[in-house]
């Protein structure tokens, strides 16, 4: 049996305010904090801008130092993950996803990469991109520790949930029943259920929780829903 892991994505948080946003999500009883990491090409300079705060490997040393044992699971959202190997190892990342569609022909040395700078490996993919394309990672000598399906296409909080990229969560599931797999994307009280009875144990939440009254509440919700689903499957 798999356990919640229930991770805000900080792309939705306060940027002003970063580490006590942190603060509030662990408080709120969030597992972990999602970090999402990329490189835009917007027009407007003060999303660039933004942008690159929370991708700025010193903002996760920041939050690390300040949330001292706190698990940062970084999602790379660009083409050139090996780059950002060394300089997150030394920010104090935890977990380190990778695109598969970028990662075709290094994923093994990525791999070995990540897990020398102490952190997890995990291989994330797009909605339109087949799930056999992660089961040599899965199945390698030295594999990734955890998959995450993306549920909409990535770049941006607030989207609308994709129930057709389940099918991929069930196949997963049914292949690996210990393996962690991660959801990301429109996820929230109306969609949890969906996504963790097809058998995802690791919920990536942002709107939903940041935008929440009460983001204890859908954090617990969520953890929940998980926790059923995973008693009714075993
Ligand atoms: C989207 C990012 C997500 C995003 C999720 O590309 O990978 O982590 O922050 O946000 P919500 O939960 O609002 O869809
Ligand atoms: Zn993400």
């Amino acid at each position: 049996m798999v356990k919640p892991k229930i991770a805000p994505s900080m792309l939705s948080s306060d940027f002003a305010n970063l580490a006590s946003e942190a603060e509030r999500m662990l408080q709120c009883g969030a597992d972990w904090l999602h970090m999402d990491i990329m490189v835009c090409f917007h027009q407007i300079t003060s999303i660039i801008t933004l942008y690159h705060m929370c991708s700025n490997p010193h903002m996760i040393t920041l939050i690390g130092a300040l949330q001292d044992g706190a698990y940062l699971d970084c999602h790379l959202m660009v083409t050139n993950p090996l780059d950002y190997v060394e300089p997150l190892g030394e920010a104090g990342a935890s977990g380190f996803t990778f695109h598969v569609e970028v990662s075709k022909d290094n994923w093994q040395e990525l791999i070995q990469r990540i897990k020398s700078k102490g952190m997890k490996p995990g291989v994330a993919l797009k909605p339109k991109t087949p799930v056999e394309e992660v089961y040599p990672l899965v199945e390698d000598e030295n594999p990734v520790e955890m998959v995450l399906v993306m549920t909409v296409e990535p770049g941006f909080g607030g989207q609308k949930f994709m129930p057709e990229t389940m099918e991929k969560v069930r196949a997963l599931r049914k292949k690996y029943p210990s393996l962690d797999i991660e959801v990301d994307g429109g996820l929230g009280p109306s969609t949890i259920d969906i996504a963790a009875s097809a058998g995802a144990n690791c919920i990536v939440a942002g709107s939903s929780v940041f935008g929440a009254p009460e983001p204890a509440q859908v954090i617990s919700l969520m953890r929940k829903s998980v926790d059923e689903a995973q008693k009714i499957s075993c």
